[in-house]
């Protein structure tokens, strides 16, 4: 059974023009969409190149935790959002790149109490940057996984395209199944991050990325609605709901799984309690790759299909995706007293 989702981030650990580091990253950030991979997390990689810090020039050490930089402040915002780590490290005079050595300096409680994974490639597969980085890990109190891919630049690389052999395939696969399960095993001893934050520094959860799968997820979940409504089907309303759905009603009650939602609103339907009405998506957000959130309104309609001042309401659906389907996690539904014209 799948139990939360864990986020890995992949980190690029080379900013050079026409550096292999992003091929390798993305090859490594493809393991999440390939058949047979148990998505027990999602990678997201971190482009170092994208972040953009500056060599360390931080008044405090890390280990303070007080950032002077507004470059710093992003960066230890985006790796604490993580559960865990792939760092995909060239190997650079037998050792790590500077880039990658810089980015890990500038934090430390951030890294703390993590797994991290290794990639490392080069003439010799780059065992020695990440030997070197191991230590480093170590030292930010990182849980380091024991397997590891280790590329070579002649055999597993077409020009500067990363096109590894299938037992390197086989490599990254175990290094992230370790670090996935250290995320799970080491999350109890990571603080809750609950300390008030300073203005400006509050997270936007919105994923663009995530957007266009959430807004079809949400659009296939109001046509069940309508559907269901349209047809007085009880049972195709509530087709895409959890069986552990949960639904505060309009009275003020809170209900739990689909078994005790679908009584009532077969109960409903077969009453024609509600009368003809359109469902409208008003907004659409993606938090997490996963999980969407809509604002959908239910107004009533005549005949023609023209809004009247009959029952109206508005409602926050909460949809979660598993195993490629997605469902609905939590909704609450509130009438409107005055039913406002739909827009045209
Ligand atoms: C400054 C520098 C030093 C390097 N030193 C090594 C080395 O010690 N061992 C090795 O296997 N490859 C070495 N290489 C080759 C790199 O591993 C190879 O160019 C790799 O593609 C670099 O990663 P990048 O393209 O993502 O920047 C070195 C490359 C550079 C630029």
């Amino acid at each position: 059974m799948r139990t939360r989702t864990i986020r890995l981030a992949v980190i690029a650990g080379s900013t050079r023009p026409f550096r292999r580091a992003h091929s390798v990253a993305d090859w490594v950030c493809a393991a999440a969409s390939e058949p047979g991979q148990d998505r027990a997390y999602d990678l997201t990689l971190v482009d170092l190149a994208e972040v953009d810090l500056p060599m360390l020039s931080e008044p405090a050490p890390a280990m303070v935790g007080q950032y002077a930089q507004e470059t710093t402040r992003r960066w230890s915002e985006l790796v604490g959002r993580f559960d865990g780590y792939v760092l995909v490290s060239p190997e650079y005079n037998h050792s790590t790149s500077a880039v990658l050595k810089n980015a890990l300096d500038h934090l430390y409680a951030e890294w703390r109490d993590k797994p991290v994974g290794f990639v490392g490639y080069g003439t010799d597969g780059g065992v020695r940057a990440v030997e070197h980085l191991r230590l480093v890990a170590a030292e930010l109190g990182m849980a380091g996984v024991g397997p590891q891919v280790a590329l070579n630049l002649f055999d597993d690389f077409d020009g500067q395209s990363c096109a590894p052999r299938t037992r390197q395939v086989e490599a990254r696969d175990r290094m992230l199944a370790g670090v996935a399960r250290w995320a799970e095993a080491l999350r109890p001893l990571r603080p809750a991050r609950s300390a008030p934050v300073p203005d400006g520094d509050r997270p936007i959860l919105a994923d663009p990325a995530a957007y266009p799968a959430a807004t079809d997820a949400v659009e296939q979940f109001v046509t069940a609605l309508q559907g269901g409504v349209d047809s007085s089907d009880a049972d195709r309303f509530d087709h895409l709901f959890a069986a552990d759905v949960m639904w505060g009603s309009p009275y003020g009650r809170t209900l739990a799984g689909f078994t005790e939602l679908n009584a009532i609103h077969r109960t409903l339907m077969a009453r024609q309690a509600a009368p003809p009405s359109r469902f409208e998506i008003v907004r659409v957000t993606a938090p997490a790759p996963d999980v969407a959130v809509a604002h959908v309104r239910r107004q009533a309609v005549d005949a023609d299909g023209k809004a009247t001042d009959g029952f109206s309401e508005m409602a926050m659906y909460v949809l979660v995706e598993r195993d490629r389907r997605w469902w609905l996690a939590g909704g609450q539904n509130t009438p409107i007293a005055q039913a406002q014209p739909l827009p045209s």
